[in-house]
């Protein structure tokens, strides 16, 4: 029986970036290897087709914490000061990468699940400047998408520019790079492209990475990033093989119609979940139009503890995903992303009911 992943990421590969792991030995200094890289770099740029002149692709070999800290410790400049916009795991992952490298940190929290307190935010920009605000845009901690036209006006009326942490959104919901003030957005090819873990990015408007003109770390320097990468070379070696996944993975998703195709997709897939867990009285945490398209949390019913929800739906060939923190007593989550047919779809909800039915 094939196990189907519904946590967010590594997902269930298709055959077709399965088989792209198999590609030939190559080595980075190559002349096909930059082929390669120049290839996903365009794919990733077309993605949003940002412009080639304004915006370039960073790739690098790491999980998408290592796109999050690249983008932090390579766009805030020196003397200046970041807003980080709270509300779940990532939200303070991110504080603790900026707090890390001594980067002067102003942390505005809002309960997990809560929208993010904008009134809050606005208090602390006006009362001392910031250069930039870094946000989850879809927080996996509950499933939450933040509403960033909403916090880039706030943003807009004393100048700070967004670091967007869209390691869970990229590829399937809506990102307006322009009228969101966004300097940079951190991704990594395992969830909504659908590639596997090893391949992780950042969406870097140019101007904004020679204006902050820092590096605090070896390995996460952008700037080197991007002037390599644009003269098709690599500060360090990459995982080959991983790219040639990410490669394949970013032909099926222009294939099938790019991000609006992939965001439909994914609603349509969390909406049968949810059909089928309202029927069965389990209650989603958030409202449909609060919520990525990605990913939905639900509350456990009473008297349920996620191990035997989890080992009985695994028995049945589904991995689902537990809380995290507070929330591991309170709430499951099961995510859209990956390789799933309309036939998996089906046997999900026969195995949910089967489970959670009694
Ligand atoms: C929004 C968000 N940011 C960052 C991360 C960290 O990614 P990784 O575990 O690949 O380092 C995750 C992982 O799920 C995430 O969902």
């Amino acid at each position: 029986m094939k196990t189907i992943l519904l946590n967010p990421g590594p997902v269930t590969l298709s055959e077709r970036v399965r088989s792209a792991l198999l590609g030939p030995d190559l080595c980075h200094r190559e002349v096909e290897f930059a082929t390669l890289q120049d290839g996903l770099r365009r794919k990733l740029m077309a993605v949003y087709d940002l412009p080639a002149d304004a915006w370039g692709a960073t790739l690098l070999t790491g999980s998408g914490t290592a796109a999050v800290e690249a983008m932090i410790t390579s766009l805030v400049p020196r003397d200046a000061r970041v807003l980080v916009a709270e509300n779940g795991v990532y939200g303070e992952r991110m504080s603790r990468i900026a707090e890390t490298y001594g980067i002067a940190t102003t942390r505005i929290r809002a309960p997990w699940g809560e929208r993010l307190d904008l009134e809050a935010i606005a208090t602390a920009l006006r009362a001392t400047p910031h250069s930039h605000v870094a946000v989850v845009h879809h927080e996996t901690t509950t499933g939450r998408l933040n509403d960033l036209a909403a916090l880039a006006s706030v943003c807009k009326e004393t100048g700070a520019r967004l670091l967007l942490d869209g390691v869970s959104s990229f590829g399937a919901e809506d990102i307006d790079f322009e009228a969101w003030g966004i300097d940079a957005c951190a991704a990594t090819a395992n969830k909504c492209l659908h590639g596997v873990p090893g391949t992780a990015f950042v969406m870097l408007r140019r101007a904004a990475l020679a204006a902050a003109a820092v590096s605090r770390s070896v390995y996460f320097d952008l700037r080197d990033y991007l002037a390599k990468q644009d003269g098709q070379g690599t500060p360090f070696t990459q995982s080959v093989q991983t790219f040639y996944a990410l490669d394949a993975a970013l032909d099926e998703f222009f294939a099938a119609g790019g991000q609006p195709a992939r965001q439909q997709l994914f609603q349509s897939r969390m909406a049968t979940v949810r059909a089928t867990l309202a029927r069965l009285n389990v209650r989603a945490l958030l409202a449909t139009d609060e919520t990525s398209c990605a990913l939905h949390a639900f509350e456990l019913p009473e008297g349920r503890d996620y191990p035997t929800l989890h080992d009985a739906l695994k028995a049945r060939g589904f991995i689902i995903y537990a809380g995290q923190g507070a929330l591991s007593e309170r709430v499951f989550r099961i995510s859209a992303m990956g390789d799933i047919s309309a036939d998996d779809m089906a046997r999900l909800c026969r195995a949910l009911e089967e489970v959670l039915a009694t």
